[in-house]
């Protein structure tokens, strides 16, 4: 049976834009796109492919954003929440109630955070990589599901080293989509 996920993301959408594009491969519904940027180009993907979109941009009552994301992934019913490249921390009450994976761009415990591919090439490292986890309520804490290494090349940049990165992350982020999505119970089984 297909697995519903929804995907949650903060902007250009290159990995959530691989997801539906392996959606059949994977049998996956892609429900929904939730992202707490209006202008992300994300949303514009998930409309080509007539996914339904859901903003829920970040308020000063920071509680009140926590509460109206759980409202909406209950009310979405997905089996798994995938996180490609959401850029904002979720409540503790969000992680223990849902199944959240993560993309993040760097092997896991080594540079956790926002600045993942800065922080790597900072401290002179001759390799980093990208880690697929399951979200627990720390900063890129939870369990590792799968990683793969990328060489950090002396005349790379954060935007170059990024990009390659993100060429491994969209390959690995399917490929483990495609062995866990049978392992999970269906939502509302
Ligand atoms: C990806 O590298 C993802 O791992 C990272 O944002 C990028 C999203 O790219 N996420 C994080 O850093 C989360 N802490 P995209 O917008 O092209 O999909």
């Amino acid at each position: 049976m297909k697995k519903r996920i929804v995907i949650l993301a903060s902007g250009n959408g290159s990995l959530a834009q691989a997801i539906i594009d392996s959606s059949h491969s994977i049998n996956a519904d892609v429900v929904a796109v939730i992202s707490d940027n209006p202008s992300a180009y994300v949303l514009e993907r998930a409309k080509k492919s007539n996914i339904p979109t859901q903003i829920i941009e970040m308020k000063a009552d920071r509680k009140a954003w926590d509460t109206d994301l759980i409202a909406l992934l209950r009310m979405i019913k997905a089996d798994l929440v995938v996180s490609a490249g959401f850029m904002r921390i979720l409540s503790p009450e969000c992680v223990n109630e849902f199944q959240i994976i993560n993309s993040h761009p760097a092997l896991l415990p080594q540079y956790p955070g926002a600045h993942a591919v800065r922080d790597a090439l900072k401290d002179g490292a001759t390799a980093t990589g990208t880690t697929i986890h399951w979200v627990d309520a720390g900063v890129d804490t939870g369990e590792v599901i799968a990683q793969e290494s990328v060489e950090i090349s002396p005349t790379d940049t954060e935007k170059s080293l990024h990009e390659r990165i993100k060429i491994v992350e969209r390959r690995l982020y399917v490929e483990t989509l495609k062995k866990l999505l049978p392992t999970l119970e269906s939502a509302d089984a």
